[in-house]
């Protein structure tokens, strides 16, 4: 069952196409990522299905829900996580989830309850009367996610989850965001410019320039790009060359002093080459398709230089959060 269909949904501004008339689905359950560099559309994309801004064009239902005709139900539907920091770091985490659960209605008699679940599964529970002033990054990002799940929404929006946070946060909201799937069925949509991140949807939607340019499992987009490549040296290079084109039919190219060639698996190529050849080999190296490769290939970019450094990101992301 599809959750979220998305058809020719389009947003410009002023004269600045953002999301150019993009269609795809989402089915329950699923763990679906928009991946793309900065500008690509990808917030764009997230808060016209949030709600939070109105299309220019086109159309989507969110459980069901048209997102034009039923934003009412659409938004008490679904939770959803900004990029931008949006807690009110002078109230207490309680009071910040109370704030939220009158704006959904959720009644007082189930708040509590509700608050040591969601507080718990991001383990924040005994932190419920700090003030956010005084929690750091990671534990904001924790407790946004706690008060986006407060009314059980069956889908959650999620826009780069993890920017800014150092790698051990991230490994650990991931593993909140994989237990929202087990456990609580949850569909989670995300935004993310982080390759490693992807890896770890069920689908990803690679999304440029306001288009998506491909959409598939991460296993299936790196397959699309070709097989796995070997790097090979060794003194006797040109009768090396000979032996793999004759015996293996693998076509060759030498043209940077080393030889290298395309297999479909080279954890098995390699043992195999090595034991039936009696050539030496001096070196050997091993790529396999990464999505940094997927992004190369469609686009003739790398999203890695398009996109800010790691850095200038979290600074950015620091500064916005009110730290100095
Ligand atoms: N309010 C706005 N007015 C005018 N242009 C906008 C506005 N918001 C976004 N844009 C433009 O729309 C395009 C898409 O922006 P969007 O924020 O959706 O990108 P993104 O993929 O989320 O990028 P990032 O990775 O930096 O968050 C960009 O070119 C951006 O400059
Ligand atoms: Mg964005």
């Amino acid at each position: 069952m599809n959750v979220i269909e998305v058809r020719g949904l389009r947003k410009v501004y002023k004269d600045k196409v953002a999301v150019n008339g993009i269609s795809f689905d989402v089915a329950e359950g699923e763990i679906f990522g928009f991946l793309g560099p900065n500008g690509a559309g990808k917030s764009t994309s997230i808060n016209m299905l949030a709600i939070i801004l109105p299309p220019t064009g086109g159309d989507a239902t969110v459980n069901g829900f048209s997102i034009i005709r039923d934003r009412d139900s659409v938004r008490k539907s679904i939770g959803l996580v900004f990029q931008d920091p949006s807690l009110d770091d002078r109230l207490t985490a309680s009071e910040n989830l109370r704030f939220h659960a009158k704006l959904y209605g959720v009644s007082k008699d189930l708040f509590v309850g509700r608050m040591r679940e969601v507080l718990d599964l991001v383990d924040l529970w005994d932190r419920k009367d700090d003030l956010v002033r005084t929690f750091s990054g990671g534990m904001r990002r924790r407790l946004e996610i706690a008060r986006g799940l407060l009314h059980y929404p069956r889908i959650l929006f999620l826009d780069e989850p993890t920017i800014g946070l150092d790698p051990q946060t991230r490994a650990h909201l991931w593993e909140y965001v994989l237990r929202l799937k087990r456990e609580k069925k949850m569909t989670i949509f995300m935004t993310t410019h982080y390759m490693d991140e992807a890896e770890s949807c069920d689908r990803i939607a690679i999304i440029d320039h306001g288009d998506i340019v491909s959409l598939d499992t991460p296993e299936a987009l790196k397959k699309g790009v070709g097989g796995d490549i070997v790097t090979l040296r060794s003194e006797r290079s040109s009768d090396l060359k000979i032996e793999l084109e004759r015996r293996y039919g693998l076509k060759v190219d030498d043209s940077d002093g080393s030889l290298r060639i395309e297999v479909e698996n080279g954890e098995t190529f390699l043992p195999k080459l090595f034991a039936e050849l009696e050539i030496k080999i001096t070196s050997v190296e091993l790529h396999k398709p990464t999505l940094d490769d997927v992004f190369l290939s469609i686009t003739g970019r790398n999203i890695r230089a398009e996109t800010a450094s790691e850095k200038d990101r979290a600074q950015e992301h620091m500064r916005r959060r009110g730290h100095h």
